[in-house]
């Protein structure tokens, strides 16, 4: 794609010309857009880019793996691998509210780059991967009045204290935008084609407080449903799958027994940008065999919806 080629061209020349001799670090996220923000920056200014993985312990199963052997292995990019599951996790003890969640996570995973970035001796930038959508939505809901929907962790500038500047060199591009982009920088496939996975991670997907349990049974119920929609062929055609685990609980019977366990809610939809979506028509028998597994498989669990809500009326995580 020729275009692209002309756009990594340029964003590298921008970076090149932003950043001088400074030093940045990049947040990674696990996910794609930040991936291919760090690859860019990183062919732009090689040595002076330090990559930051933060495991809050919201990730999904298997998540943090993946992500530091693409880079240490692959890319051979420096990255911190930073273990921060209690600091989050203590954090949100006791919070319920959706934004409330969310400003507490952006708020530790400044204090967390800060931290590092004190580490390797200083640094002037931090790197994110924003895009487009990230930006309007975080400012105003499309047609309608300004109101803030979500704050998007990765949006909204810095605390004053901070002296980091940030470098967003996705900032102007739509996700099929940056996964073109990632393949023409030599990104596996594979992870181009990743579903996007929001920077709060799990924590907005345990609707009100969420607790270390809550978030293992969640994490096997994901996994499970994912497990299900690759081996059906379907990944590829879905915009973002994911399981959320309401807090609710409801009354079952499990051999002769009486079960009183949380409802699971499965979501997929599909999507261009993320800023509408249509949620995927699945044949019965495929959710039917979902459920199942997730019931069988997954202690804490005895219900399964499928939730059949588009984009707008309905946001396409829950908080
Ligand atoms: P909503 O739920 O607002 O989500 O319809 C639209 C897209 O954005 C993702 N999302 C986020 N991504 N930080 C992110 O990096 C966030 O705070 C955040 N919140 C939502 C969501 O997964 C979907 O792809």
């Amino acid at each position: 794609d020729w275009t692209m080629k002309a756009f990594r061209e340029e964003a590298i020349e921008r970076i090149r010309a932003q950043v001088g001799t400074g030093r940045v670090i990049c947040g990674l996220s696990g996910g794609v857009d930040s991936a291919v923000a760090a690859v860019l920056i990183h062919e732009a200014i090689g040595d002076q880019l330090t990559c930051v993985f933060v495991d809050h312990g919201l990730l999904r199963a298997a998540e943090a793996e993946q992500v530091v052997t693409l880079f240490r292995d692959h890319y051979n990019i420096p990255l911190v691998h930073v273990q921060a599951q209690d600091l989050f996790i203590g954090a949100l003890e006791g919070v319920s509210d959706p934004e409330v969640k969310r400003k507490t996570i952006g708020k530790l995973f400044i204090d967390v780059f800060d931290e590092e970035a004190k580490k390797i001796g200083g640094a002037d930038f931090l790197a994110q991967g924003t895009l487009y959508p990230d930006v309007i939505e975080s400012v105003s809901f499309t047609g309608g009045p300004s109101v803030t929907i979500k704050s998007h962790h990765n949006v909204g500038g810095l605390p004053e204290r901070m002296k980091m500047k940030l470098v967003e060199p996705l900032r102007e591009l739509f996700k099929d935008e940056v996964r073109v982009l990632g393949r023409e920088l030599g990104l596996p496939d594979a992870f181009v084609g990743r579903h996007p996975f929001p920077g709060p991670g799990l924590a907005i997907r345990v609707p009100g407080e969420i607790t270390r349990e809550k978030l293992d049974i969640l994490r096997k119920a994901d996994a499970i449903y994912l497990e299900e929609i690759r081996n059906a062929g379907l990944y590829d055609e879905i915009w973002q799958a994911f399981a959320v685990l309401l807090p609710v609980k409801t009354v079952g019977v499990m051999g002769d027994a009486r079960t009183y366990d949380h409802v699971c809610a499965l979501r997929a939809v599909t999507s261009i940008d993320g800023m509408t979506a249509d949620f995927y028509p699945f044949d019965m028998k495929f959710l039917g065999r979902v459920a199942t597994r997730i019931i069988n498989e997954v202690k804490g669990i005895n219900r399964v919806t499928y939730d059949i809500t588009s984009k707008p009326p309905g946001t396409i995580e829950w908080e």
